[in-house]
């Protein structure tokens, strides 16, 4: 079967789940014919265990395809590497980022700036916590944690913002390309001659082979970092609110027995994936699911589908407590597994219970509208409304 047998996401109501459900039961590898814009066919991958097949199988779906399009606003990036020279990019930053070194971050940078933010708002009694709160913290998280003063966070996050959807506006993310660049320079110059305890300053003085990585590979790790561990943590923030805040049982429950709080975030991820999709390309003739997949031809693995599948999740559609399998697929698998996971776990961890502690009673404004969780690429709400006690 083909795309064109499927019914086509629904660009109005930005709700995709449907689609992909129906997809995994009469469909599961969709195979879409390549078009003026991009001769290739592609094949887009739905269910849960060929996802993971997928992005397992590194040699066989290669992630250098990302080089073409995200590449081409973050530069030369460890996200489009493979095999050798993936892993040794990679472990630059990986010690960085173990869950064994983020305890320190916790304390110094991620509770204060956690309270920070609701010390701005718990005086009021009312907020919206996309605006006051989600879209601020993870993106001054790690501006901190790279080396970025706190003042130009806002900076940073149209930027990111701009980066990531630069397949969509070109000029516009070319241009935040170049201004995020620009704006690193000094920063960059500054920590060759001073170092600092910031990750700037890892990469300005990691060696490969005994070289100093060039420029291009400087500036392409701070273009994905900034937009990874901003964009994504801050909507499966908002994607765990809103789950909690349209329950209000649940809210209760999780604000009186905190050790739910992993739980919330695991069943968040897997729900409402943040990052719905990946993409690889077949190095070679393959197969998936008994499709033909010729060599050259892009893979689209969908990370949010293979999240809902009905062969390893009873009720996918639903966010519930106390599922039997708790393991998903939202930080990816394999040699490119989220090299951030362990930080948004903490970020989600902390900036939960913070908000729990700190603004009693909460609940949705009921003068306002619903929150609903939209996109495709990137779900979550755009506004949460919220109302509590001073
Ligand atoms: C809830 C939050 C997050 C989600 C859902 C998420 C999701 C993902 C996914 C799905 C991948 C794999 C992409 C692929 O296989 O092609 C990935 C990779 C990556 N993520 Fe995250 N991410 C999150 C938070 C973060 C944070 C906080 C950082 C901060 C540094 C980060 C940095 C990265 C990096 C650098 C990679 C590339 C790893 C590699 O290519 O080896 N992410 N992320």
């Amino acid at each position: 079967m083909s795309e064109t047998d499927l019914p086509q996401l629904d660009f109005s109501t930005m709700q995709p789940y449907p689609i992909w459900e129906r997809a995994r039961t009469e469909c599961p590898v969709i195979h879409s014919h390549g078009s003026d814009l991009d001769p290739r066919d592609g094949y887009t991958v739905t269910r849960f265990g060929d996802a993971e097949h997928t992005l397992r199988d590194w040699e066989t779906f290669s992630s250098s395809i990302n080089a073409d399009h995200i590449g081409k606003f973050m530069g030369d990036l460890i996200l489009a590497m493979n095999g050798p020279e993936h892993r040794q990019y990679r472990n630059l930053v990986a010690h960085a980022f173990r869950a064994s070194a983020l305890e320190r971050w916790d304390a110094d940078l991620v509770v204060p700036l956690i309270h920070g933010l609701i010390d701005d708002i718990a005086p009021k009694g009312q907020a919206d916590l996309v605006a006051d709160v989600t879209s601020k913290y993870p993106v001054q998280v790690i501006c901190r944690i790279v080396g970025v003063p706190l003042e130009d966070t806002p900076q940073f996050h149209q930027w990111a913002e701009e980066i990531n959807l630069g397949v969509l506006d070109e000029p516009k993310g070319m241009a935040a390309s170049r201004n995020m660049r620009a704006y690193l320079e000094p920063i960059v110059e500054d920590r060759r001659k001073n170092p600092q305890d910031d990750l700037i300053t890892d990469l300005v003085t990691a060696e490969i082979d005994g070289e100093k990585l060039t420029d291009e590979k400087i500036y392409g790790f701070l273009r994905l970092l900034l937009p990874a561990g901003a964009e994504t943590t801050f909507r499966t923030m908002g994607n765990a609110l809103t789950a909690l805040l349209t329950r209000p049982d649940e809210l209760a429950r999780v604000t009186a027995d905190r050790s739910l709080i992993p739980e919330v975030i695991e069943e968040t991820l897997r729900w409402e994936s943040s990052v719905t999709t990946t993409s690889r390309i077949a190095t070679t003739d393959a197969e998936i699911a008994g499709v033909a997949i010729p060599g050259g031809c892009p893979v689209t693995v969908v990370i949010g589908s293979a999240n809902h599948d009905a062969g390893r999740y009873d009720d996918g559609e639903e966010w519930k407590l106390g599922r039997k399998t708790q393991t998903h697929l939202a930080f990816g698998t394999g040699p490119h597994q989220c090299l951030g996971m362990h930080l948004a776990r903490l970020e989600l961890r902390t900036g939960l219970n913070v908000i729990l502690d700190r603004l009693p009673n909460l609940r949705l404004d009921p003068s306002r509208p619903a929150p609903v969780i939209e996109g495709f690429a990137f779900r979550g709400p755009t506004t949460l409304p919220v109302l509590f006690d001073v």
